[in-house]
């Protein structure tokens, strides 16, 4: 089984790479294989809306990491994508990435995975309620089950790098986040 966490942060060792990544632990006491998808190490150039791949199937655009995540979406279980919170928004890079998912809507190869949301913000009710709903929708629209944390997604609030280091109690939740995801997944196979 394979999980990718996605986080949309362009702050290497961020809140949302902390949470991300302690989302993915339990993948790894399972044994899943687990790839980190960070947006902060990666470039994804925007969508240029040319819809070429709803004939083709392929992206025009060859020169950035998009053709790598493609191949590890088709491949995986599922995944955990996290942004901060930009202006009540998932992150331009986090968007971008989702506009470049367009390639796969024809084909549904989405279609039945599992995907958890995490949302963080400097703000309380800075939008993260918003943000948890654009990635979910972002899994609605590509056939992906959401899967809850406690309630909902993981919503978080944090500001400086790694502020979120001092909130055991959203660590703890973000662990959940994953070991719901295995639950459902192996609920599902035992059908
Ligand atoms: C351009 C920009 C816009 C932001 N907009 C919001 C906002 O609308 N609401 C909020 O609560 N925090 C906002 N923040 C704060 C970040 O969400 C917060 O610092 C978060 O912890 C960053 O996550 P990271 O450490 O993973 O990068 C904004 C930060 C930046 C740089």
């Amino acid at each position: 089984m394979k999980v990718i966490g996605v986080s949309g942060s362009p702050r290497k060792d961020g809140n949302t790479e902390i949470l991300v990544r302690e989302a993915l632990k339990p993948f790894y006491e399972k044994g899943w294989e687990v790839t980190e998808f960070f947006l902060s190490r990666k470039t994804i150039y925007p969508c240029i809306g040319c819809e070429t791949c709803m004939e083709t199937g392929a992206c025009v655009i060859k020169d950035d990491d998009m053709k790598f995540l493609l191949s590890e979406f088709e491949k995986c279980d599922a995944f955990i994508i996290g942004s901060p919170v930009y202006y009540r928004n998932v992150t331009a890079q986090l968007k971008a990435l989702f506009d470049r998912s367009f390639v796969f809507r024809n084909r549904k190869l989405l279609a039945g995975k599992l995907g958890g949301a995490i949302a963080v913000g400097r703000g309380e009710g800075g939008g993260q309620s918003i943000v948890l709903t654009i990635i979910h929708n972002f899994y609605l629209s590509s056939g992906v089950l959401c899967v809850p944390c406690e309630i909902n997604g993981l919503s978080a609030r944090a500001d400086k790098p790694g502020d979120i280091l001092k909130q055991e109690n959203r660590l703890r939740q973000a662990r959940v986040l994953g070991e719901n995801i295995i639950k459902y997944s192996e609920m599902i196979s035992r059908g």
